[in-house]
């Protein structure tokens, strides 16, 4: 039998995983945790630079030193390193003393900037990045939403992202009041460590000025276009078929401990004609969806999606999130060789 996937579940090392925004991250050192182990963060020479957030002299968190220029001191015994982990002083040794060459720092296996997020790979990783093609899109101006904390699974939240029954029942006080409760037949689509899943389906569109104008019926048809890349990259793009205008949501989960999760979440959107307003509102509104999952997600017993088939009842309307366990199931079997 499969392991359920917990945040810290040991195959997660080799995949990518957001970890700041890019903003959060400047000349003097932070920690972010990731599958329960410290990072620290800083910019040297305006790059972004991670370590282990622990000294090898005696395992201080690095992250309560200080920068000056590049280097980064400890702020128990002084020692300092340059930005690329090499130890080039140790005060109580004096100056011109011989450095012990284990006294370095270890970086990830890859760090890298992304659509508004960076991202850090413990270890060599084995799924790509997830992509967000209208980030690159000069018709789509972005929208971030504040950085959210929840005690949360992250195989959970994006099993949530991806399922398509809770509209009505979950989303009764912002989007989904009034929504069919039967889910359309659909397809799912998997490619490598990523599947699309889409489908098409009426709703009455009360944000369309053509309605009030008489020029659209009130009912109309929008495709949604859901994308996961392993382990917890999630996208969803959703075009307005009548009314024109596409909105895309980037969800990215960052599993910070076993009971805690970081979500960075972004909207895009090609038919708000730069009006701050109308972003602002659109991202209050994407907040308060969020707030309305957390309410269940953050209820959860264990903290873990099951990977094993058996251990839950699936039906037809879920087939995307049970393409979620078997890629997850690839990933864990991929990496255990
Ligand atoms: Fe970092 Fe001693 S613990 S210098
Ligand atoms: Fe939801």
């Amino acid at each position: 039998m499969v392991r359920p996937l917990s945040n810290v579940d040991p195959s997660l090392r080799r995949c990518w995983h957001p970890v700041a925004r890019p903003s959060e991250v400047t000349e003097q050192p932070r920690q972010v945790l990731l599958l329960g182990e410290p990072w620290v963060l800083y910019r040297a020479g305006g790059r972004i630079v991670a370590f282990a957030d622990r000294c090898p002299h005696r395992r201080t968190p690095l992250s309560l030193g200080q920068c000056e220029g590049d280097t980064l001191q400890c702020a128990y015994h002084g020692w300092r390193f340059d930005a690329s982990g090499a130890c080039i002083e140790i005060p109580a040794l004096g100056r011109g003393a011989r450095l012990p060459p284990a006294a370095r720092l270890s970086g990830p296996a890859g760090l890298a900037e992304a659509h508004g997020i960076v991202f850090l790979a413990p270890e060599e990783p084995i799924a790509p990045l997830g992509s967000i093609p209208e980030a690159d899109d000069p018709s789509f101006e972005a929208g971030e939403l504040p950085t959210l904390v929840a005690r949360a699974s992250a195989g959970l939240l994006a099993d949530n992202f991806l399922d398509v029954a809770h509209f009505p029942f979950v989303h009764a006080g912002t989007f989904g009041a009034g929504e069919a409760a039967e889910v359309p037949q659909y397809a799912v689509v998997r490619d490598d460590w990523s599947f699309t899943m889409s489908y098409e389906h009426a709703f009455a569109n009360r944000e369309d000025p053509g309605v009030a104008a008489g020029i659209r019926p009130l009912v109309q048809t929008r495709r949604l276009s859901y994308r996961l890349t392993a382990p917890f990259h999630l996208r969803l793009r959703i075009d307005f078929v009548e009314a024109k205008g596409t909105n895309v949501i980037g969800f990215f989960i960052q599993p910070e401990t076993a009971d805690s999760c970081r979500l960075f979440t972004t909207l895009w959107r090609d038919d708000l004609s730069g009006d701050p307003a109308r972003m602002a509102e659109a991202v209050e509104f994407e907040v308060a969806v969020l707030r309305e999952d957390l309410r269940i997600q953050e209820s959860f017993h264990e903290l873990a999606l099951p990977l094993d088939p058996t251990a839950e009842v699936h039906t037809r309307a879920d087939r995307t999130t049970l393409e979620l366990r078997r890629v997850l199931s690839d990933l864990v079997a991929a990496v255990e060789g």
